[in-house]
């Protein structure tokens, strides 16, 4: 057994420590965010963040989580909730600017790869407020073990939706 902290909140889950955190997360926790695409750390569909490091879970062993702490898709509205000192109530009803600036852009095309993408960007944007166009294709494609992968193509989209994302956070969300 072991106890992993995801979303704020210590979860125990019976699994080999050996076990990809990706399958514990949605088939043990059930939280389905995280998406199996490659299964080989090459497409980003799967990426949680890890002490706010972007991840990816299909090649993370459970026993990397450690006492850090994951988010998921599902744990961004709370991670900002969080970082902007909202209440309770407010939390409940917040979205994470980045998921904010991705309905606004309409930015998902079939959605599969999405995940990955809000994931990186929140990354990003915790990092540097307001990235140049050069400083977000980097993240999505030489920062981690491979590039972001959409099928789809919806990466203009995506650029406009981290963009708004980023200037959604300056001005402290919606
Ligand atoms: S499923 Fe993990 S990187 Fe593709
Ligand atoms: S929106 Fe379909 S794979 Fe990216």
């Amino acid at each position: 057994m072991a106890t992993i902290l995801v979303n704020g909140v210590r979860r125990e889950v019976q699994a080999p420590a050996d076990t990809p955190l990706l399958y514990v997360l949605r088939n043990d926790l059930e939280l389905s965010g995280p998406q199996f695409g490659c299964g080989l750390a090459q497409c980003g569909a799967c990426s949680v963040l890890l002490d706010g490091k972007e991840i990816r879970s299909c090649i993370t062993p459970l026993s990397a989580a450690g006492n850090k702490e994951i988010t998921t898709l599902e744990g961004l509205p709370a991670r900002w909730a969080q970082q902007k000192g909202l209440s309770a109530a407010n939390a409940a009803k917040t979205l994470h600017p980045v998921q904010q600036a991705w309905i606004e852009e309409q930015t998902p095309l079939c959605g599969f790869c999405q995940n990955g993408m809000m994931i990186k960007a929140t990354e990003l944007l915790e990092r540097t407020a307001t990235p140049t166009v050069a400083e977000i294709k980097e993240a999505f494609t030489t920062s981690g073990p491979s590039p972001h992968l959409c099928r789809c193509g919806s990466y203009a989209a995506i650029l406009d939706a981290v963009q708004r994302a980023g200037a959604l956070m300056a001005k402290g969300g919606k």
